[in-house]
Parts: structure tokens; sequence; C-alpha cells
């Protein structure tokens, strides 16, 4: 008998991804023929801009294939900094800059960075399942903070106060938020950083959804006042240009910070690929109508997909004020129809209706459910007729 495998205590800290999971299972039943609407994902249907594939296909006519520097090429640092700067105020140069490969890795890079083993991370629930996994994986502890369903999941300096210790190291933030939409006013944020910074508390702040906005303008926490030194803004094109294949993201924060993140990737990574890099300073520093247009085309999607939810008299569903998710609670059917968990009830959708969505297990909360609505019309249509139809028969 070989011996069992022993794999690092590290490894054995994550767990796979609920979001891929869920997106796996309906593409098995999809790959096995079945006709499945899928509002699983969280990703743009839009194809990746014109402007933005001809850059790339210009840079590799042009040659531009071999390595750049680790943190990534000095001209799509600039890039970063000038569309941070136009779009939220800020003041970053290309020393606070690293570029990554995706949101995803400047999230990992910047707790990899901050945490140690036993400190403590703050993550509002409900949360980015990726906050929970990376921060374990570091040895830091995860401490919770929940927000309530019943204000549209909002989160509060007070709720945050509340969860300080002597040993928080971290606070990540998510505004807007996957998945509940929801969006911290500018003046929370002020109240949040005047909090954290008093203790020495970093803020990690994912924008990876800021451009997607239904009520006022996108904010950063980098713009307030005195900020700027205990902030770092993991961001990403994935979503505000539709490139979530082409993996480009960044962080900014203090240069000691963003050099020991481009220190970690040019170990693990190298850099961001050199053609991604290129397309992503066109999406930075070319036209940006395509944001505004796929903003508005959204709110079309939220408005009616909201509408058509809220007609099943058993589901209730806060108004998401960003991002492209709807979190509705489904409690009401989990108490009448036997089903225990949400886990269990988006498995019954997919089987028996064949939508995908994602339970809200997957975000530290039991009683609700993800459903995407960066999707066509008439996808939108077809799922939530369905769920309506296998809400209707789970209460018979
Ligand atoms: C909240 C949040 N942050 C970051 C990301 C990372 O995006 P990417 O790595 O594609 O840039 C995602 C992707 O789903 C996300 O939902």
């Amino acid at each position: 008998m070989p011996d069992r495998v022993r794999l690092s205590e590290r490894i054995l800290r994550i767990s796979d991804s609920a979001t891929m999971k869920a997106a796996a299972d309906a593409a098995s039943l999809r790959a096995r023929g079945r006709d499945i609407v899928d509002l699983g994902p969280g990703e743009p249907d839009f194809p990746t801009p014109d402007n933005i594939k001809q850059a790339a296909i210009r840079a590799i006519e042009e040659n531009y294939t071999r390595y750049t520097a680790a943190g990534g090429s000095l001209e799509l640092k600039e890039a970063v900094c000038s569309r941070h700067a136009a779009d939220f105020g800020t003041s970053y140069t290309p020393a606070e800059c690293v570029i990554t490969p995706g949101g995803k890795y400047a999230v990992f890079g910047a707790l990899q960075c901050l945490v140690n083993e036993g400190e403590e991370v703050i993550v509002p629930t409900p949360y980015w399942v990726t906050y929970r996994d990376v921060t374990a994986y570091c040895g830091g502890i995860c401490v919770f903070a929940e927000t309530d369903p019943a204000d549209g999941f909002a989160l509060t300096a007070q709720l945050i106060e509340k969860h300080l210790t002597p040993k928080t190291r971290a606070l990540v933030l998510n505004s807007p938020c996957n998945p509940s939409g929801h969006v911290i006013p500018p003046e929370e944020f002020e109240k949040i950083i005047h909090l954290t910074g008093n203790r020495g508390v970093w803020l990690i702040t994912d924008e990876c959804y800021a451009h997607l906005v239904y009520e006022g303008r996108p904010f950063s926490a980098a713009s307030v006042r005195g900020a700027k030194s205990r902030v770092i803004v993991a961001g990403s094109l994935s979503k505000t240009y539709a490139m979530t294949g082409w993996r480009i993201g960044y962080a900014l924060g203090p240069r000691e910070v963003i050099s020991a993140m481009a220190r970690l990737q040019s170990h693990s990574t190298s850099n961001p690929n050199s053609i991604a890099q290129k397309a992503a300073a066109e999406a930075l520093g070319g036209p940006q109508d395509f944001v505004a247009q796929v903003r508005e085309e959204y709110r079309r999607r939220r408005d009616f997909a909201l509408e058509r939810l809220r007609r099943i008299p058993e589901v209730r569903c806060h108004e998401p004020q960003g991002a492209f998710y709807l979190y509705p609670d489904v409690r009401a059917i989990l108490n009448r129809s036997g089903v225990r968990t949400t886990m269990e009830f988006a498995g019954q959708l997919l089987e028996q209706a064949e939508v995908a969505v994602v339970p809200g297990e997957a975000f530290g909360t039991r009683d609700h459910i993800r459903l995407t609505f960066a999707v066509s019309m008439r996808e939108l249509e077809r799922g939530l007729e369905r769920i309506s139809r296998f809400i209707a028969g789970c209460m018979e």
C-alpha cells in the first residue's frame, strides 16, 4: 500500500471554492445535454470591447511577448494610477502600484504580506469566499462581522468597532459587495477609516465592482483624507471591462507593502501576461463609454429580475445598489418544504428545474441564494420562470 500523501498543513486549511463547484455542476449537466439556465457565475456576458482586443493583437504583432517587470510594466502602472485619480480623486504613483494576475491575487498578496500567524482579520458576512480561505492560508484568524439582512446587509463602523481586538491586523471590505450588492456610503467609509487608522489596523478594500453602482458615484476609500497610509486597494479589470479571462488586477498602497507584494509575485506567478498588460493599458487609458453603457444595461436587468423575483410570495429580496447579483432570502421555502439548507435547495433547483444558482452557505449565510443578472434578459426570464415554478412545487 502506498503511503497516503501528506499535504502541508497550510494547504489543508483551504477548501474548494463553492462558486467554482456550482459552475462545475452546471457545466457537467450541460455536457450531458441538459438545458441549464446558468445564474451561478459572476462574470459579464459581454465580449471584451474591440479597442482592448486590438491592443492585444498589436502587442503580439509588435512582439511584446517577453517577461515584463514582475510587478507589471511601468506603462500599465501609470495607466492604473491615472485612471484611479480620474475616477476617484486619488494620487498614487507607480511606486505605490503593483499589477497582479487578476484582482484575486491582489487580495492574496495583500493578506500574505500583512497578516501573521494568529492575527485577526475582520471579514463582514456575507463575504466573498476567498477572503476566508486566504486568511486561513496565511495563518490568520477570520473574525466574521455579521451584517443584518433586514437592512440590506448594510455595513457600519459601529459593527466593525464591536469586532476590533488588540489582535486585529486587517479589515477586508468589498463595496459594492459580492454577494449582497450593498454599497458602503462615503460617510460610513470615513468613520471606518478613522476607527481602523487610530488602531493601526489595515483596511484592504476590494474595488472589484467599484464602477458598478446604480445610485450615486463610484467611490474609493483611498480618497478619504489621510487614509492612504493604512489602505490597500485591490482592483480588477475583470468585471469593469469584461476581461475576466485576461487576468489583470492591481493593488495600490504604501510602497513598502507594494514592493513586498511584487517580491512575492516574483517568486510565485512572475509578471502578469505581457499581452494582457498592453490590453489593460488600453482599457484604462482609452474611451470609457463601455463602462457606463454596461452599467445601464445591468441596471435594466436588475430592475427586471428583482420585479420578477418579488412576484414570488415566499421570496424576500432587497434591492442591490451595486455589483450584478440578487441575494434573495428563501427561508420561507426551506421551512415549508423540508429542504434543510440552501446547498440542498440549490442542488434540487439544478436537478429538477435546471437552473444553477450559488447557495448562501458559500458566503457565510444560511437563508439566501445568489443569482447573477449578468446574463441576457432572455436567460433571466427563463431562469426566473423556472425558479417560480420550482418554488410553487415546493410549497404544495
Ligand atoms: C469580490 C470579488 N473580488 C475580487 C474578484 C476577483 O476578480 P479577478 O481575479 O477576476 O480580477 C472577484 C471575482 O469574482 C470578486 O467577486
